[in-house]
């Protein structure tokens, strides 16, 4: 029996807890959860939900076009949140930081403006065999338009990418190279500073979806040398709704609007309007004004426990699942060691489907997803249909893994 180890990266896990009102919950009663899904989308501290609580009871107003008190507020706050977050990733400018949707409206937004203007036939656009399909059928519905190529950097049996084959791809000269900081199956953490100085040696554009790399990592677009950053509020303890898409200042100003409306516009005649500046020129419509508020409290909160000891907090406790998870039979991880990876782990158990595997552990209370988890040529690669995948964050301890564990004892009683 492995005992539980203690931490010793300094996280206060039991009060970072204690700021998550849902973990406190009972799946059951007497059943506790054990949420291992946030790969999926993390839980809401307390200062987070209290935030979008004042918002709603205390100046909610339309922003930008209100000269009345509650328009100013609510235009400051929601102006402000946008300089926590440029902070957050050290953007040069806050004109740098477009609020989206998620992840997926902010990859979309490339594909439709840079990607409209800039790609045309026969263009390379490099992607990877590991991308989410937010990073993926964009760019498939683009080359269609286009007839542009896409071409993809393998991933090794070891679940990292061949970088010998983006020397050859980069050869190719492609327009962009696009591919994730983090893979939310295999949990590898790609170099990204490497892969964006080979690209921008040929003028290739680097886009990185960093929708599993910002909730928890330290991330600097500036030292990445990247051109387009991705990520998704829900994902690191902000709402559902807003996302942001980092651009270097330069191409933003470059690029055409993708949406039309009110916002984006500086001038409007009837048969013609001039764009507004950045950021709003990518902004059109009424915002996510209280979910871009929350993201800015949620910024706040993951600054004040510090990303180097979420980071270093779940290293200790991938490193643990993955020790224990290969002591059960019939288990099989995907993915690189523990030093190389983020807190994910994707696996198969055996003949027992994922969704078999997932049903007995939720019977317990333990929230893992089961599917393909929006990768479905990974999974290919792998001559797989489906994982399992329990994910960590900063509110996970060990003692869950344990318990992850002993659920998958029950899996193979009852499955054989
Ligand atoms: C690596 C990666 N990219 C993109 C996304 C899409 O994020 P969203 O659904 O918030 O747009 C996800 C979500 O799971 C992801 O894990």
């Amino acid at each position: 029996m492995t005992t539980t180890p203690s931490y010793k990266n300094g996280l206060d896990v039991p009060r970072i807890r204690a700021d998550f009102p849902i973990l406190k919950r009972e799946v059951k009663p007497g059943v506790p959860l054990v949420y291992l899904d946030s790969a999926a989308t993390s839980q809401k501290p307390t200062p987070v939900i209290e935030t979008l609580d004042r918002y709603y009871r205390e100046y909610n107003a339309n922003i930008h076009r209100g000269i009345h008190k509650l328009a100013e507020e609510a235009t400051a706050a929601y102006e402000e949140a946008r300089d926590k977050i440029r902070r957050f990733v050290n953007a040069k400018s806050a004109r740098e930081i477009i609020y989206t949707r998620n992840t997926t409206e902010a990859i979309n937004l490339v594909a439709l403006s840079w990607g409209r203007a800039n790609i045309g036939k026969d263009d390379v656009i490099v992607l990877t065999e590991m991308e989410h399909h937010s990073n993926l059928v964009p760019w498939q519905m683009l080359a269609a338009e286009k007839g542009a190529r896409l071409e993809f950097i393998p991933v090794t049996d070891g679940g990292e990418l061949d970088l010998a084959a983006l020397d050859r791809l980069l050869e190719l000269k492609p327009k962009l190279v696009s591919f994730t900081h983090v893979s939310n199956v295999l949990g590898t953490i790609n170099p990204v500073a490497e892969i964006a100085a080979k690209a921008r040696q040929i003028s290739a554009v680097v886009l990185v979806d960093g929708a599993q790399s910002v909730p928890h990592m330290p991330v600097d677009v500036q030292a990445l040398g990247v051109d387009f950053y991705a990520f998704s509020g829900h994902k690191m303890c902000g709402p559902t709704g807003i996302g942001v898409l980092y651009g270097r200042q330069a191409l933003l100003e470059a690029m055409p609007p993708h949406y039309g409306g009110g916002d984006m516009i500086k001038r409007v005649y009837l048969r013609e309007f001039k764009p507004n500046e950045l950021p709003y020129k990518f902004e059109a419509g009424t915002p996510a004004i209280a979910e871009a508020i929350g993201l800015g409290a949620a910024v706040d909160y993951l600054k004040s426990v510090s990303l180097a000891a979420i980071q270093a907090h779940e290293k200790e406790i991938i490193a643990y699942a993955l020790e224990r998870l290969e002591e059960v039979p019939g288990v099989k991880v995907y993915g690189p060691p523990a030093e190389k990876r983020g807190g994910v782990a994707a696996f198969t158990f055996d003949g027992t489907h994922p969704h078999d595997v997932a049903q007995v552990l939720d019977a317990d209370g333990i929230a893992v997803r089961a599917g393909h988890h929006c990768a479905m040529p990974l999974h290919d690669r792998f001559d797989l249909v489906a994982t399992a995948r329990a994910s960590f964050y900063l509110y996970n301890t060990t003692g869950e893994v344990d318990k992850l564990v002993e659920g998958l004892y029950k899996v193979k009683k009852l499955f054989g």
